[in-house]
């Protein structure tokens, strides 16, 4: 597996440690797109290049941390083929992964705490999208992003 991740300056040091946590814990490849520096560096910028190395194929999956992982979702979901979900707690990360097949997760280095944090990434990255009748509703998604083109 190889994971995009991107942040904005609140998130720099957060960020470096769920990079060395997934790194020791799975062994992936991590590709860095957020910013080193804690000079502002606005959200919108690292949501929409991880999104794109996910469109892309450039990286599997991607994970974007911001204050509140609010900005960076809503930057990353205007990418067509994104489903990033912003969540703070492991349920809605787990159920995002069985339900809604996402392929982005982002949440708030100001709200989540490193430790369950880790959690959330755990479960994000463990959980099996079910298909099924989830695939329906997901393919009713991309119809929404088709009829906007
Ligand atoms: C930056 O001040 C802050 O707005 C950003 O990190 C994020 O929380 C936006 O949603």
């Amino acid at each position: 597996m190889k994971l995009g991740i991107g942040n904005d300056h609140i998130a720099v040091e957060y960020k470096n440690q769920i990079v060395k946590y997934i790194k020791e814990k799975y062994g992936y490849d991590v590709v860095n797109y957020g910013t080193d520096s804690t000079e502002r560096f606005d959200y919108p910028i690292a949501g929409e290049k991880v999104a794109n190395a996910v469109v892309n194929g450039e990286v599997d999956r991607g994970i974007v941390i911001c204050g509140t992982g609010v900005g960076i979702s809503i930057a990353a979901n205007k990418v067509n083929g994104i489903r990033c979900v912003a969540c703070s707690e492991p349920y809605s990360a787990l159920l995002s992964r069985q339900h809604n097949d996402t392929n982005m997760l982002a949440f708030g280095s100001r709200v989540v705490g490193i430790e369950l944090a880790k959690m959330i990434v755990d479960v994000w990255l463990t959980g099996k999208f079910e298909g099924g009748r989830h695939k329906v509703r997901v393919d009713m998604i991309h119809d929404i992003e088709e009829r906007q083109k």
